[in-house]
């Protein structure tokens, strides 16, 4: 154990890494194949083509990714996505408001279609408590008219709430419109079914590397038609990105480096199938105590509790402010809550260690007890 194992590291994003990615990181800046480091070496060597095809290649192996769909590393985070999807793929698309981030997709998706006729349509909205997910959804909109694409939030990273499973149809009718889903804090932690989805998104800094970098796994020939909207500048393009193996212009070489890693060292620990079950697990654990103690209050609502931010309130400030100072003295850190929410917001990505979720059980029975 060396002295990183001691810091227990619940921040909500950029978040944990794993120790062996950080050590990796590290070496590649001292040199790579013999010769200058990740940050000192050109995008368009052969040393760089290894770390970007490697960064693709384990992607596609952690999700069995069908030949429908192809991995992209762009930049700008997950928020550029919102108007890349609106100004690529059009505006004509139903979003499921279930937190600021679904909020602000659809913000861009409006802006963009300020002076179209194809305006966005939102299917639902939980504002302002956010503390549920649809599980039903009607496929048009208010005049029956067909939708391009659903765009959703899988896991709201605030509000702590996600998608168990993708939503039905209401009616029970033949399926919905294809998918398009912002995963930047739950990538990695859970199947996904790539005949339903047509566009996954997620900037890297949760769980599957540093900031700086947005995956974005889409089906081909979306990516690689040209946008919708003819305004679109040619960086916010998919088609420049996909048609140059996301080497249009320079990208995040340490980054992608970095995701690269993250997603062997997943592959290593028996891939997305064992990160999910473990985090069903992890977080389990965790909602058991908040629900056994008057003193805690869960902000999702049951059905919709997310496994990889465990949001909740504490009855009393004072017991809240010693939770936190008791935290503070062993070494954890991010445990406070987004300030829309309050109260504490415990993140379980993928890095943070089973030591880390069994001190934070532990600490949450003992403040319970103590009062
Ligand atoms: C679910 C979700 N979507 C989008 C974003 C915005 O990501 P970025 O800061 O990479 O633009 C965040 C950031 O926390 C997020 O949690």
């Amino acid at each position: 154990m060396d002295s990183r194992d001691l810091l227990h590291n619940y921040n909500a994003g950029p978040s944990a890494l794993p120790s062996e990615v950080k050590v990796k990181v590290v070496e590649a800046i001292e040199g790579i194949d013999g010769g200058p480091g990740i940050l000192e070496l050109s995008h368009r060597s052969a040393s760089f083509d290894r770390v970007i095809d490697g960064a693709r290649e384990v992607i596609r192996r952690l999700y069995r990714l069908p030949e429908t769909h192809e991995v992209l590393f762009l930049q700008g985070g997950a928020s550029l996505q919102f108007a890349m999807i609106a100004l690529n793929l059009g505006t004509r698309g139903g979003f499921l408001t279930t937190g600021e981030w679904s909020r602000r997709a659809l913000a861009e998706a409006r802006k963009v279609a300020e002076d179209k006729a194809d305006k966005p349509v939102e299917l639902y909205s939980c504002e302002p408590l956010f503390t549920d997910v649809p599980t039903q959804l009607r496929p048009q909109d208010r005049d029956g008219q067909a939708l391009d694409y659903i765009h959703l939030t899988s896991n709201n990273t605030i509000y702590g709430t996600q998608y168990k499973a993708l939503p039905q149809r209401a009616d029970g009718k033949e399926s919905l419109p294809p998918f398009i889903v912002d995963a930047s804090s739950d990538i990695f932690s859970r199947e996904i079914d790539w005949s339903k989805v047509d566009l996954l998104y997620a900037g890297a800094q949760k769980n599957a590397g540093p900031s700086g970098v947005t995956i974005v796994i889409g089906r081909r020939e979306l990516l690689r038609s040209p946008p919708r909207s003819a305004r679109c500048p040619k960086i916010l393009s998919y088609q420049t990105h996909a048609e140059k193996g996301s080497l249009y212009h320079t990208p995040n070489t340490l980054g992608i480096f970095a995701v690269a890693e993250v997603g062997r060292w997943v592959e290593a620990r028996g891939g997305i199938e064992v990160m999910q079950r473990r985090s069903n697990e992890r977080s389990q654990k965790l909602y058991q105590i908040i629900d056994k103690h008057e003193i805690y209050r869960g902000h999702a609502s049951a059905e919709a509790r997310s496994k990889m931010n465990v949001t909740f309130t504490v009855a009393e400030p004072r017991i809240e402010s010693k939770l936190l100072q008791r935290a503070s003295e062993l070494n954890m850190w991010g445990l406070k809550g987004h300030r829309s929410v309050g109260g504490l917001r415990a993140s379980l990505y993928n890095a943070v260690s089973d030591t880390s979720v069994e001190l934070l059980c532990r600490l949450l029975e003992n403040i319970a007890r103590e009062g």
